[in-house]
C-alpha cells in the first residue's frame, strides 16, 4: 500500500529513526512515496518517518521545483556556524507556524542511494530545510525549537492533533 503523510503525534516521528544499511534499489519505492506525498503536498523536504517509515532518510527540494529534489541517506552535521531565525512550518503539524533558530552554515555528510558518501557547506534557506528534516529524524519537530513563551501559541492547534490523533487510534 502506498505510504501516506503521518500527522504529529504518532510514534514514528517521536523516536529517533534507525541507519539506512542496504542501499539502491530497495530504497525505490520509499522514495517514490515520500516524493508523491512531498509533491503533492507543497513540501520543501520529507524525512521518511514522516511516511510512517523509521529510516534515517530525508528528501529535500529547496527550490519547490520537482526534478531538483535529493535524497540524502544517513546524514550527519558535521559543523555548524552561526544563527538565524525564521518562520517554519511542517507536512507532519499542517497549519501551525512558528519562528525557529538554525545555523545559518553547516558542514554536512551524507550517502547518496547508492550509498556513496559525500560532504558539502550549505547556508541559509538550503541549510534550514535540512537541518528542520534531519531533526525529525532524531524525534524532533520544528515547535520542540521554539522558544517557549512563542510556543504557547501553539498550543492550541498541537491540542487538536492530539485529538484527532486519540480519535483515529480509538
Ligand atoms: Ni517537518
Amino acid at each position: 500500500m502506498a505510504r501516506e503523510i503521518v500527522h504529529w503525534p504518532d510514534p514514528v516521528l517521536v523516536r529517533p529513526a534507525q541507519a539506512v544499511v542496504a542501499f539502491g534499489r530497495v530504497l525505490e519505492p520509499l522514495v517514490a512515496d515520500m516524493r508523491r506525498v512531498m509533491f503533492s503536498l507543497g513540501g520543501v523536504g520529507l524525512a521518511a518517518p514522516q511516511v510512517g517509515e523509521g529510516l534515517r532518510l530525508v528528501l529535500v527540494c529547496p527550490s519547490s521545483e520537482p526534478g531538483e529534489e535529493e535524497v540524502l541517506v544517513n546524514p550527519i552535521i558535521l559543523e555548524r556556524e552561526g544563527v538565524a531565525w525564521r518562520e517554519e512550518g511542517c507536512l507532519s503539524l499542517p497549519g501551525l507556524f512558528g519562528r525557529v533558530p538554525r545555523a545559518a552554515r553547516i558542514r554536512l555528510r551524507v550517502q547518496d542511494v547508492a550509498g556513496r558518501t559525500s560532504e558539502r557547506t550549505l547556508e541559509d534557506w538550503e541549510a534550514r530545510v535540512v537541518q528542520h528534516e534531519l531533526d525529525h529524524l532524531d524525534g524532533v519537530l520544528f515547535p520542540d525549537r521554539m522558544l517557549p513563551e512563542e510556543r504557547i501559541a501553539l498550543d492550541a492547534g498541537l491540542a487538536a492533533f492530539e485529538r484527532a490523533y486519540a480519535e483515529r487510534r480509538a
